[in-house]
């Protein structure tokens, strides 16, 4: 492959990708995640299931292939996550609740301290708060209150001084009930003196329903001195079967998605604290949308052969012709 990718690296905005570590055994993967991106998160490995199968136990392999990739093609990295309620191992939720916080101080000391220094920027705390902005009752607010949120992050900047420590959910690309929870949260969180720096916003759409106010909602988070992120992006669409059972979309569908990419991209770049802008997935074919949304799926900016759809120009914009160069390239 003859691709010179055409990033600015000076400019603080990076496109980047969730990666499948288990993905990487496939060279044609491996090969177009530093073509195209400058800035990587692990979709899987860095979550706490992955790593502890028990609680003596940190099993570090997926995580320190998706770090080998980052650390050879010179790509910043997005840990994810440390205090999440979800892919969470089942032995937390057996332990008695006063031994939770100490297990969750281990795990962040230990796991931000592995990749100290390697690790720009991390999802310290992932939806701690319910859609209508309630703390989610999650088995480490059912040990500690919602003073986990404030200790997850003093452990992790105890454990890694530089790494940029950020709070992430869902349904707060926008103004609304949820990110203004999320105003008063981290507003309270700065007043304490807690080491909170970034707000994400996962970006998680459906498509013909692009945010709408993003600009202004990231700008005041960004205002209170926070970078900023969209850390999840991905626009799904319906899938029907066609009479020989091939998986179709509508093509409209195709050009409302670029059309919504083109939105969410414009609004994060015109915030200039706005760092990374990543994608949930290389492709339609490396995708978590299919078995978690029924009936949807094609939400990626290539299709499942890895061929460029409108949403690959929207995204990648000049970059476009590195698309066409990889697809001479595919095997
Ligand atoms: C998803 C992964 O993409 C799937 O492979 C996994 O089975 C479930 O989790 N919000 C998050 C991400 O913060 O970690 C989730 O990732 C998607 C929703």
């Amino acid at each position: 492959m003859s691709i010179e990718t055409t990033g600015h690296d000076h400019d603080p905005f990076r496109i980047g990708c969730a990666v499948d570590a288990d993905a990487l055994d496939d060279p044609v993967y491996r090969q177009l995640i530093p073509r195209l991106f400058r800035l990587i998160t692990p979709e899987n490995a860095m979550k706490f299931v992955s790593l502890r199968p028990s609680r003596d136990v940190f099993d570090f392999a997926a995580a320190d292939r998706v770090m080998e990739l980052a650390e050879a093609e010179g790509l910043a990295v997005r840990g994810h996550t440390l205090a999440w309620h979800s892919q969470l191992s089942e032995w937390v939720g057996e332990l008695p609740a006063g031994e939770r916080a100490d297990v969750l101080r281990d795990h962040i000391h230990t796991v931000v301290g592995r990749y100290s220094g390697r690790i720009e920027q991390w999802d310290v705390v992932n939806e701690p708060l319910d859609d209508d902005g309630a703390p989610r009752r999650t088995p480490w607010f059912e040990a500690s209150g919602i003073d986990y949120i404030a200790d997850a992050f003093r452990w992790a900047h105890e454990a890694d001084p530089s790494a940029r420590l950020f709070i992430n959910d869902y349904n707060v690309e926008d103004l609304g009930e949820k990110s203004d929870a999320y105003y008063v949260l981290v507003q309270r969180l700065l007043a304490e003196g807690v080491p909170i720096h970034g707000f994400g916003a996962q970006g998680h759409r459906i498509v013909g329903d692009p945010p709408t106010t993003m600009r202004e909602n990231l700008q005041r988070f960004a205002d209170l001195g926070l970078q900023v992120a969209l850390t999840e992006v991905d626009i799904r669409m319906p899938v029907g079967v066609d009479e020989a059972s091939v998986a179709c979309v509508n093509a409209a569908d195709l050009e409302r998605q670029a059309s919504d990419y083109t939105t969410m991209v414009a609004a994060a770049r015109a915030v200039p604290e706005c760092t990374a802008f990543v994608l949930w997935g290389l492709s339609d074919g490396h995708s978590w949308i299919p078995e978690t949304f029924a009936g949807f799926g094609a939400a990626h900016v290539l299709d499942g052969r890895l061929q460029p759809k409108p949403a690959f120009d929207a995204v990648f914009g000049e970059q476009a012709q590195a698309a066409v160069e990889v697809e001479a390239a595919l095997p």
